[in-house]
């Protein structure tokens, strides 16, 4: 029989990308959503591409007797992947107590509920912002934690003590913290991908809208970093390879391979790339030029940053393996998409 497993957020960005992927699997998948950040239509995108439409109930993470009526009416999740949250960092420093209710109650209700209905797992969304400016690059699992440069930054790091306090006071469940880097791109089929609302505050999204012509520049902050170019480095993860690396996490837990009950990973590519370089490759791998200019450097950014993924790479024998390039023709051929809906 399929494994059940709720997906909270599995109409978002990386949760409709890990949906698709954990029933390509053959698990059996309940999304929850709220819709805040995201459409419902989603659920029948991820129909066309993996012939399964997954159970989708509109329902809040906040609310603990509507989360309680999942939980029954989808008797037997054995794993939940706890994508749900608000992420959107400036809005975090303006609205500290909304960014706390949300990351937090809701991630409090999950673990409340989850041995009540006999669900072994949680795999949570975490960040390597929890790093901040790592002393040492690659960073690695081991790196200390430093204090958030904002709210949102300080909901990951609480919500990851939260979970280790839940275990460590006999809760029998397990959990796996994923430390993701910048995921980027979107299906091949370019079916779903990442939707921003209003103007985007990430790279990618202002970089593609910027190739189409929505925004008239891409605005680099900061060329006077010490870094060999001047601009800030990330680590780019393709969106598939990170909702692959899911999978991977939940059959961990289910099969009792875990060494601890707690155990965390970075999710990245292992490979830093600056915003000037990544505006090369995009130009080199799809052939459209971009109208960028240098601008001052955004507040609280961190200078660079990249993972040493090799502990995921061993432990969970997975590797972020997608090129670059296809990378960014995957984002830009999901531009192309919205505008041919007529979405943007
Ligand atoms: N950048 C620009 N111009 C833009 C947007 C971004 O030059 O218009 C630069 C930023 O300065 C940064 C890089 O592109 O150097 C990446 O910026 P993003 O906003 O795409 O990503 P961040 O690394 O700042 O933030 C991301 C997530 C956060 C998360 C953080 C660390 O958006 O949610 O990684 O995990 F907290």
């Amino acid at each position: 029989m399929k494994q059940r497993i709720l997906v909270t957020g599995g109409t978002g960005y990386i949760g409709s990308h890990t949906v698709v992927e954990l029933q390509n699997s053959g698990y059996e998948v309940v999304i929850v959503d709220n819709l805040s950040n995201s459409r419902a239509d989603v659920v029948d995108h991820i129909e066309q591409i993996s012939g399964i439409r997954p159970a989708f109930e509109k329902v809040d993470c906040l609310d603990f007797e509507g989360m309680d009526a999942v939980f029954a009416k989808y008797p037997g999740i054995k794993g939940i992947i706890h994508f749900a949250a608000s992420k959107a960092v400036g809005e975090s420093v303006q609205k500290p107590l909304m960014y706390y209710r949300n990351n937090l109650v809701s991630l409090i209700n999950l673990l409340e509920l989850m041995p009540k209905h006999g669900v072994e797992g949680i795999i949570f969304s975490s960040s390597c912002t929890v790093y901040g400016q790592p002393d040492h690059l690659p960073v690695t699992e081991a790196a200390p934690i430093k204090k958030a440069e904002s709210p949102y930054g300080n909901t990951k790091q609480i919500n990851e003590e939260i979970i280790r306090d839940t275990v460590a006071s006999g809760s029998p469940i397990h959990a796996i913290l994923l430390r993701y880097f910048n995921p980027i791109g979107a299906h091949p089929t370019a079916l779903i991908g990442e939707l921003p609302n209003g103007v985007p505050q990430n790279l990618i999204p202002y970089l593609t809208q910027t190739a189409m012509g929505i925004r008239e520049k891409l605005s680099v902050f900061g060329d006077d970093y010490n870094t060999p170019d001047g601009s800030c480095i990330r680590d780019y993860i393709y969106v598939v390879d990170l909702a692959k690396a899911h999978v991977i996490a939940m059959d961990r837990i289910l099969n009792g391979k875990q060494k601890d009950k707690v155990e965390v990973f970075n999710i990245g590519t292992g490979r830093g790339l600056s915003v000037l370089e990544l505006i090369n490759a995009f130009e080199a791998a799809t052939g459209v030029k971009l109208n960028y200019q240098i601008v001052g450097r955004r507040a609280g950014d961190i200078e660079q940053v990249w993972a040493d993924p090799s502990y995921a790479n061993n432990e969970l024998g997975w590797k972020a393996d997608t090129s670059i390039e296809e990378t960014l023709r995957s984002a830009w051929k999901w531009q192309l998409h919205l505008r041919e809906e007529g979405i943007m």
